[in-house]
């Protein structure tokens, strides 16, 4: 998918590629966020305790079901905070060997190096907070990390050089701290350069494979990326991609290379499970953004006032870009979690909150993004 009126913008030419305009291709996330759509600043990489109720729910499943151990795969693990926040959590990590794959080079190596930022503004900066202005989870999380991390100075190589982090250093009270991952779990923890797609190729010494995260990251995969859309952003999308067949691919080799039992990560960004349809998506499986309740009179105010305007908007023909994106179809049920329903193969464990919030479009839904693989 390439967005052509707002290519992103990657303020440091060594990391620039041919990719950044191509979403087809992985990105490479040099940063913890970068500007998406117009000038909106979004942080949509990764950040420490990142939906933490799904990490939770994952540490519980590890330790209920796998008490002897076993291998933990933390796909498109960005530059590694998910896959660390979630060991942080484990009581006994040593049981498990985790592995953390991208299929971006340049966060590999920063997830290598295992020195973090932490800064204020940032949806982790409570990490560097008093204890004293910190409720619950907060300050047991805090304490979580700290068992795992400990500070450091700042290293001589960049760690972000995201424009949000730019902004935000020049603001008054900008605070920032560095912090390692610990001597003695380091040797537990491996990130290697994979693509989900091979996952059935990874060498994972024929341990059982006991959970597999792969978050917030197959809307690439799927090539589906409903917020720019929203935005009517200049969209290229390949001919003929049949999304149930990626998906079904993908989850297939998910299904062979967990055990019994072992859980199936997704994370809770909007695009991840409003996913577009496509010209093979079953006809019964299409909806429109406009059938979505959120673009109800009775969701908002600001809906209603705009529905109520709807029949004027036709009659004097204008209103175009309210009817476009009520226009938008997408799959009434994902293709991944069609796939993850095939045969009885997956089961929910586990629900978040998930958040489409473009300009005045705001819809909150429940999607299952902890799955467990039925025996
Ligand atoms: C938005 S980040 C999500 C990071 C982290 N999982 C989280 O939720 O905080 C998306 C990541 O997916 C990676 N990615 C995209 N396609 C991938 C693929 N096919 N296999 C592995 N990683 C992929 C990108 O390189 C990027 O680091």
């Amino acid at each position: 998918m390439i967005i052509k009126n707002n290519p992103i913008q990657i303020p440091t030419p060594q990391y620039q590629s041919q990719r950044q305009t191509n979403f087809s291709q992985p990105i490479a996330f040099k940063s913890l966020s970068r500007i998406v759509g117009g000038n909106t600043l979004k942080p949509i990489d990764s950040f420490f305790y990142r939906d933490v109720g799904a990490l939770n729910r994952t540490k519980q499943i590890l330790q209920k079901f796998f008490p002897n151990g076993g291998v933990v795969l933390g796909g498109a693990c960005s530059n590694g905070e998910e896959l660390l926040s979630l060991v942080s959590l484990i009581e006994n990590p040593d049981k498990y060997r985790f592995l953390g794959f991208d299929v971006s080079k340049d966060p590999i190596e920063l997830a290598k190096n295992g020195v973090y930022t932490i800064f204020t503004g940032f949806p982790d900066s409570f990490l560097i907070k008093s204890n004293h202005s910190l409720s619950e989870p907060y300050t047991e999380l805090k304490r979580l990390f700290l068992n795992f991390f400990q500070p450091t100075t700042k290293p001589d190589f960049v760690i972000n050089n995201s424009p949000n982090y730019t902004n935000k250093s020049n603001l008054l009270g900008f605070q920032e701290e560095f912090f390692k991952v610990k001597d003695e779990s380091r040797d537990k923890i491996q990130f290697f350069q994979g693509d989900i797609k091979d996952i059935d190729q990874f060498n994972t010494n024929n341990e059982p494979v006991c959970a597999v995260l792969f978050r917030n990251a197959f809307y690439h995969v799927l090539d589906s990326h409903i917020t720019p859309i929203i935005r009517g952003e200049t969209v290229l999308i390949p001919q003929n991609i049949n999304r149930q067949i990626i998906a079904n691919n993908s989850i297939n080799k998910v299904y062979e290379k967990l055990a019994p039992n072992g859980a199936f990560i997704l994370g809770d960004h909007p695009k991840e499970h409003f996913i577009l349809a496509d010209e093979f998506t079953d006809p019964q499986n299409i909806m429109k953004l406009r059938d979505l309740p959120a673009y109800q009179a009775n969701q908002s105010i600001f809906r209603k006032f705009l529905t109520t305007l709807e029949p004027i908007f036709e009659k004097f023909q204008c209103g175009k870009e309210l009817r476009r994106v009520g226009e938008i179809k997408i799959c009434r049920k994902s293709p991944i979690q069609i796939a993850l329903e095939k045969d009885g193969r997956f089961k929910p464990l586990e629900y978040s909150n998930v958040v489409l919030d473009v300009d005045w479009f705001t819809e909150k839904q429940q999607f299952a993004t902890v799955w467990q693989k039925v025996k």
